[in-house]
C-alpha cells in the first residue's frame, strides 16, 4: 500500500496536531511561493513545524517555509500549510497530497490552494491573479494510484468539477465587488523543476492552458477524492518561457508575488468567510 493511502500515518498525523490545539479547523489553506503573507493575520493560531509532525515530508525550497498554522482568519478556523511539497523535490505525488488527507482527517471541507504560475495566455501580464477553471495534469503521475482505501474515498474520483462552480462564482463575485481584476483559466501542472521550453509552452497553450505551475494538481486531485471542496487561485508571476524575450527566473517569480500580495490577501481574506 502506498505511504499516503495508509489510514494509519493519516491518523498519527492528525492526532498530533489535534493534541496542540483545541480549534477544528473548517476550511484549509495551502500558499504558494511567496503568499505566506496570510499566515500573519491568523489568529490565536499555534505554528507547528512539518518535522515535528509525524510522517510529515520536510519542504526543501527556498520561498517555502515548513509551517503548519491553525487559527482563526475572518472568524473561520483554518488550517494553512506555509510552504507545500513538490514532486519535483523527489516526493511522490501522493506524498505531496499527504498534507489534504491530513486536512480532511482534521475537518475541513473546503480548501483553498494558491501557486505562482508562468502566464501561458498571452492575453494575461506578470501580476495578473487567475482563478483556477480547470487543470490539466501534465505530470504523468497520479496520487491516487495504488491500491484505493475506500474509507477515503471512491476508486474512480470524479473530476467534472475539480474546482467548486460555487467556490469560482463566489470568487468572482467578491472580485468584481472588491474592483480586483481577475482571470480565469487552466492551470496545467508540470513536474519540473527545470522550467519549460518555448516549445512546451506553445504545445500547453495548443492543449488550452493558460498558466503553468509545477504544484497543485496532486493535492487537488486527492482533495477531490477525499470529498473536499476547492478553490483554485494563481498569481501569475512571469510570463511563460518564450512569450517575452529574456530568462525566467526565481527571483522573478518571487519579486512579482511581492508586488501583488496586497491585491492577492484582500481577495482570500473576503472569500475565506463564505468557503
Ligand atoms: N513555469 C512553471 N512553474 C512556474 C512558472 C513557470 O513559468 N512560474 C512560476 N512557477
Amino acid at each position: 500500500m502506498t505511504q499516503a493511502l495508509n489510514y494509519n500515518m493519516i491518523e498519527e498525523a492528525a492526532a498530533y496536531i489535534r493534541a496542540k490545539t483545541p480549534l477544528k479547523p473548517e476550511v484549509g489553506l495551502i500558499l504558494g511561493s511567496g503568499l505566506g503573507v496570510l499566515a500573519d493575520l491568523i489568529e490565536q493560531g499555534v505554528t507547528i513545524s512539518y518535522d515535528e509532525i509525524p510522517h510529515f515530508p520536510q519542504s526543501t525550497v527556498e520561498g517555502h517555509a515548513g509551517e503548519l498554522l491553525i487559527g482563526q482568519i475572518q472568524g473561520r478556523a483554518v488550517v494553512m500549510m506555509k510552504g507545500r511539497f513538490h514532486m519535483y523535490e523527489g516526493y511522490g505525488p501522493e506524498v505531496t497530497a499527504f498534507p489534504v488527507r491530513v486536512m480532511k482527517a482534521l475537518g475541513i471541507s473546503s480548501l483553498l490552494v494558491t501557486n505562482a504560475a508562468g502566464g501561458v495566455n498571452t492575453d494575461y501580464r506578470a501580476g495578473d491573479l487567475m482563478l483556477i477553471a480547470d487543470h490539466l495534469n501534465m505530470t504523468g503521475r497520479n496520487p491516487l494510484i495504488g491500491p484505493n482505501d475506500n474509507a477515503l474515498g471512491v476508486r474512480f474520483s470524479d473530476m467534472s468539477e475539480a474546482y467548486s462552480r460555487r467556490l469560482r462564482e463566489l470568487a468572482k463575485r467578491i472580485a468584481q465587488e472588491q474592483g480586483i481584476p481577475l482571470q480565469e483559466g487552466v492551470y496545467a501542472g508540470m513536474l519540473g523543476p527545470s522550467y519549460e521550453t518555448p516549445a512546451e509552452i506553445r504545445m500547453l497553450r495548443v492543449l488550452g492552458g493558460d498558466a503553468v505551475g509545477m504544484s497543485t494538481v496532486s493535492e487537488v486531485i486527492v482533495a477531490r477524492h477525499a470529498g473536499i471542496e476547492v478553490l483554485g487561485i494563481s498569481c501569475i508571476s512571469n510570463m511563460a518561457a518564450g512569450i517575452l524575450d529574456q530568462p525566467l527566473s526565481h527571483e522573478e517569480v518571487m519579486e512579482t508575488t511581492e508586488l501583488v500580495k496586497e491585491k492577492f490577501l484582500n481577495l482570500v481574506l473576503a472569500v475565506i468567510p463564505h468557503m
